[in-house]
């Protein structure tokens, strides 16, 4: 169901519930509780997502699902493999494609990423924080390819969704994901076969997927390049802030973080930044 199509508050829902017409939030006491139950039961820790916003997705599913409360809901999840799996889907975004914002990855590619490679050489290591099915990391193992990169300049490529993970390893892409490849980068870097794009075994070896919940776990340290674009939009300010400090702590002196073309680092002196342009930030040296 489209998420405009929600309702919140005692307006008619039809008859999706027989002769009870109406839908009413459910209260915020029951949605704490479930948020403590999935993180108990999935390990998946939702406090730090902004709360109104998964609490109305979450009750456009119980909806959907014909339940009544958040009890029967997380009944359905822990025994529905199909229910549970699109209860994490929904709420972890996953939308992406190479290139997204593709003039910002030419200025990466031609201003940043020489300087970059330069400094670290070999060692060269780049983060794709909430990397989704892939297209991210490719991207930056693309240009590593373009910039000749020593192949032992590496990218980390990380997400909190299995599901999503193991879709990125494969590699395997159609043409919606593709609109902002050059064409002579679709010929050096993908295999075309039967109407799909496979990337290149070389594109493929400098990226290493595994799964890592940012609001949890540790975060390593000395990176190059980090890119965190398109996944702080569904977390507090609060717990934003606190991203970006440990973001800025894991980078070298000089590395660069990357963000998404909504965001900003508002922050950023406090945590040892400076703006090199927008949606670029510096580690100071
Ligand atoms: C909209 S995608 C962004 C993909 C890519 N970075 C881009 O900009 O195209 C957001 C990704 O963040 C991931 N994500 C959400 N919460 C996360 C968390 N706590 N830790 C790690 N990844 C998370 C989601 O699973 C999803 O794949």
């Amino acid at each position: 169901m489209p998420l405009g199509n929600f309702q919140s508050g005692n307006r008619k829902l039809g008859s999706a519930f027989g002769s009870e017409n109406t839908w009413k939030e459910l209260p915020y006491e029951d949605f704490q509780w479930f948020l403590q139950e999935v993180k108990k039961k999935f390990n998946l820790d939702l406090t730090g997502y902004k709360p109104q916003r998964v609490k109305r997705r979450i009750e456009i599913l119980i909806r959907k699902w014909g339940k009544k409360s958040y009890k029967e809901y997380l009944d359905l999840i822990v025994r529905d493999e199909k229910a549970q799996k699109e209860f994490l889907d929904r709420l972890t975004i996953n939308v992406t494609e190479f290139f997204r914002n593709p003039e910002k990855w030419w200025e990466l590619r031609d201003k940043y990423l020489p300087v970059l490679l330069k400094e670290s050489g070999p060692r060269f290591k780049a983060w794709s924080a909430g990397c989704s099915s892939g297209e991210e990391p490719y991207s930056i193992a693309i240009l590593l390819e373009e910039l000749r990169a020593p192949s032992t300049a590496k990218v980390q490529a990380t997400d909190i969704d299995i599901n999503i993970l193991a879709k990125a390893r494969k590699g395997e892409y159609d043409e919606k994901s593709l609109v902002n490849v050059p064409k002579n980068y679709l010929q050096k870097y993908f295999d075309y076969r039967n109407g799909l794009y496979y990337v290149k075994p070389n594109v493929k070896a400098r990226v290493n997927f595994k799964r890592h919940n940012l609001l949890q776990d540790p975060f390593d340290k000395g990176f190059d390049l980090i890119l965190c674009r398109n996944v702080v939009i569904y977390f507090e300010m609060k717990t934003k802030e606190e991203l970006y400090r440990k973001f800025a702590e894991s980078l070298r002196p000089g590395g660069i973080i990357f963000v998404g073309s909504t965001e900003r680092i508002f922050n950023y002196r406090q945590i040892g930044l400076e703006v090199v342009s927008p949606f670029f930030y510096r580690k100071v040296k």
